[in-house]
């Protein structure tokens, strides 16, 4: 059982350096990429899809105005954004820096931090595109910006955070819900990714992310991987706990960034609309991706691969990632 423990451990380090390699070449940071900033703005295109909205459905919706619709699509693709740089920032970026910082005592240390290092390096240029791409819709439509800061998924982590009680509850807690994340932000970008018929830089911008999140996805699993490795029984069912809660919280449709835009936009029906939708999205969009990730990492229930390693860690209160 032992050997076979430290075999996984072996190929997990295998599979690090592959993805490692594979970044060299297909990562957009190390990419000649088009002057996105530079294409040319199509006013007969929308900015958003608006098969992404929440109230898409709604009579209040698709009874409004086309100069209104058009406008409100503007600033969904602001919301979209901005929560795209605050799951960077404030989800992502932490958690490569634990790693980097302190990597896993594991055989994999150098290479976890070899491919944490290259993710945080991706993020930086993923925010500086989503910030760039934002600021050419305002300025091409002529609409003030949009400042909203409390998005839900944030504040839901910072309130998770502050209730842990020892240092690895918090760190688990920023790896899996980045890890979470990482796996869920496919899904997020996978329909504007593929959606043609919207703006062309926010076509463009978003499938160059879309790609770097899909090579995201397996870094994280697949260091992941190696975490479980060490954790104990407990350890290994709080981080399953915390990434099955992110899902709920990544769907979340965020009704305060739509409020405020539609207090700008002075669009008095959007608050019932609001009211009406709720506050969770499909949650099934992203249920079988996290199932998946849970699979791959060893983290189901009743998961039959709990092994020594598992069993020996539970004899260590309170063990660090
Ligand atoms: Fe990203
Ligand atoms: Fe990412």
């Amino acid at each position: 059982m032992e050997d076979a423990a430290i075999g996984n451990v072996d190929a997990v380090g295998d599979m690090l350096k592959k993805l490692s390699t594979l970044w060299k070449t297909r990562a957009a940071v190390n990419l000649d990429l088009p002057d996105y900033w530079g294409l040319a703005y199509d006013p007969t295109k929308s900015d958003f899809s608006e098969l992404l909205l929440p109230f898409r459905d709604h009579p209040s919706w698709t009874a409004a105005p086309s100069e209104l619709r058009s406008k409100v699509l503007s600033y969904a693709w602001a919301i979209y954004n901005l929560k795209t740089v605050y799951i960077e920032c404030n989800v992502v970026t932490p958690a490569c820096e634990d790693f980097i910082k302190a990597p896993p005592s594991s055989i994999n240390r150098a290479a976890v931090q070899d491919v944490m290092s290259q993710v945080l390096l991706d993020e930086a240029l993923h925010t500086r595109m989503s910030i760039m791409a934002c600021n050419y819709i305002y300025e091409k439509n002529g609409i003030p910006p949009l400042e909203f800061v409390n998005f839900n998924l944030v504040q839901w982590r910072e309130n998770l955070l502050s209730n842990c009680n020892a240092d690895w509850e918090r760190r688990l807690t920023r790896f899996a819900v980045a890890c979470a994340s990482e796996t869920l932000i496919t899904d997020y970008l996978k329909t504007m990714a593929e959606d043609n018929s919207i703006q062309p830089i926010c076509h463009e911008v978003t499938r160059t992310h879309a790609i770097d999140e899909w090579g995201h996805s397996s870094v994280l699993s697949t260091v992941a991987m190696d975490v479980v490795h060490g954790l104990s029984n407990r350890e290994r069912d709080y981080l399953r706990q915390v990434i099955v809660k992110t899902v709920q919280m990544f769907a979340n449709n965020e009704l305060g960034a739509w409020a405020k835009v539609f207090s700008m936009l002075q669009f008095a029906p959007g608050r019932d609309m609001l009211r009406d939708i709720g506050d969770t999205n499909e949650i099934s969009v992203y249920t079988h991706s996290v199932e998946t990730l849970l699979e791959r990492v060893g983290l189901t229930r009743n998961e039959g691969n709990v092994s020594t390693l598992a069993e020996a860690a539970d004899k260590r209160e309170g063990a660090l990632v």
